[in-house]
């Protein structure tokens, strides 16, 4: 379905939706597009696939898997992971509030505090739960937040939970802030607090915007800032530490997030601040007082991985050396990508649908990547984005860009 024919849907009544929306899935899953798959075995640069709809099973190369340092199925993590089960059990069973709540949780925190110089931070069990707990338990109708209008899905709905006010920037434009916050503050009543919040490494591209000029505007329009940094944390910083670190701006932030389901390889994520924003996070948020704290696996994985991270900075390095070998393979093979400073590569192809029937036969032919489209991205961008791990080989990668490169020449795509 075009750009164009999703929002004109999104206009219907709820019964002629899901009618339509459930004839396209059938029209799919019988064009033999995947509406669904399951992996076998770990996480990993191979891995076996089923489509949910046929009894095939695919052995591919996978280019799609956000487990940039390949934590995921590393060996010191699951041996910790092991242990941490043998001592410690599986779930918490109950909130943090309750029983959620362990010596193993707050030493994370304060972990995780430090490695964002942050006085204090919130163990969520997601990135999605992450920003649901930030704009929640900080905002209400009496603020305002101005959001950057590539914000992934959970914060624009956490807005929407929160009822609160908002407005949206470009963050190519960052100079075009002054003038919102100029404008909100002289229609605001008095007391208004302005909130912005901006992706670090940007999910859609890998870019990094100019962050340094963003921090110092909202400083000077006294705005609190929040970082969502999901794709930053392990793939930029010379110790991992996110784009903060990699600017140097680490703290500059007044909250930031980054979950712990990408580079980390495991599961969870954080919210850090100021001791007086993380109370309130701790005591007021809904998403982190109304659901089970993080199960003790989870935690000895996120821990585990950051030992290693600390251990071996070697392997941001080595990420960055393969992003950079894959980049310039792509563009030697005349593909048009964004060259980002992240494990993200995103490729262009042209018109609408055009990514979605490559990567099918990309897939059939022993490639995982994935693609984003509209909404997820701009009608006209849709794209093949590519996820680099440090473990990768070089011949791994030849072998992903020639199979893309032959691929797209043979359906008239390049
Ligand atoms: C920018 C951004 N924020 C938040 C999230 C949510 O993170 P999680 O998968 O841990 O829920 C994602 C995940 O795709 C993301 O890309």
């Amino acid at each position: 379905m075009d750009s164009r024919a999703m929002i004109e849907l999104d206009r219907k009544p709820f019964k002629e939706r899901l009618a339509f929306q459930y004839s396209m899935y059938l029209k799919e899953v019988e064009a033999g597009y995947m509406v669904g798959r399951q992996g076998f075995g770990p996480v990993d640069r191979r891995m076996k696939y089923k489509d949910l709809n046929s009894d095939e099973f695919n052995e591919v190369l996978v280019f799609g898997s956000n487990s940039y340092l390949g934590m995921s199925n590393d060996p010191y993590v699951k041996r910790k992971v092991i242990e941490a089960v043998e001592s410690y059990g599986i779930g918490t069973g109950g909130s943090p509030a309750f029983s959620g709540y362990t010596k193993q949780h707050r030493e994370l925190e304060l972990r995780l505090a430090k490695l964002a110089e942050h006085d204090d931070a919130v163990l969520l069990p997601g990135g999605y739960m992450a920003n649901l707990c930030w704009v929640t338990g900080l905002m209400n109708r009496n603020d305002v937040i101005v959001y950057d209008k590539n914000s992934h899905a959970s914060v624009i709905n956490a807005i929407k939970m929160a009822g609160v006010p908002f407005y949206t920037f470009d963050p190519e434009d960052i100079d075009g802030l002054e003038p919102i916050f100029e404008r909100i503050k002289s229609r605001a009543k008095p007391g208004t607090q302005i909130f912005s919040t901006v992706e670090g490494v940007r999910s859609t591209d890998g870019l990094i915007i100019d962050l340094r000029r963003y921090i110092e505007i909202c400083k000077r329009h006294d705005i609190i800032t929040i970082l969502d940094d999901a794709h930053g944390i392990g793939t930029v910083g010379k110790t991992g530490r996110g784009t903060l670190e990699h600017l140097d701006l680490l703290g500059q932030v007044d909250l930031r997030m980054s979950t712990c389901s990408k580079a980390i390889g495991a599961q969870g994520a954080f919210v850090s601040g100021s001791k007086e924003h993380i109370f309130l996070l701790r005591n007021f948020s809904y998403p982190y007082l109304f659901t089970s704290g993080l199960a003790q696996p989870t935690i000895a994985a996120i821990s585990a991985a950051l030992d290693v991270m600390e251990r071996e900075p070697e392997r941001i390095e080595r990420l960055h050396e393969n992003v950079r070998y894959m980049q310039d393979r792509l563009e030697q093979q005349g593909m048009r990508i964004i060259r980002g400073e992240s494990g993200i590569i995103p490729v262009f192809f042209g018109e609408d649908g055009v990514v979605r029937k490559l990567n099918k036969e990309l897939y059939r032919r022993g490639l995982f990547a994935n693609i984003m489209e509209y909404p997820m991205v701009p009608p006209g961008l849709e794209r093949l984005r590519l996820s680099v791990m440090s473990t990768h080989t070089r011949e791994e990668i030849d072998t992903a860009v020639d199979m893309i490169a032959s691929t797209a020449r043979e359906m008239g795509y390049l």
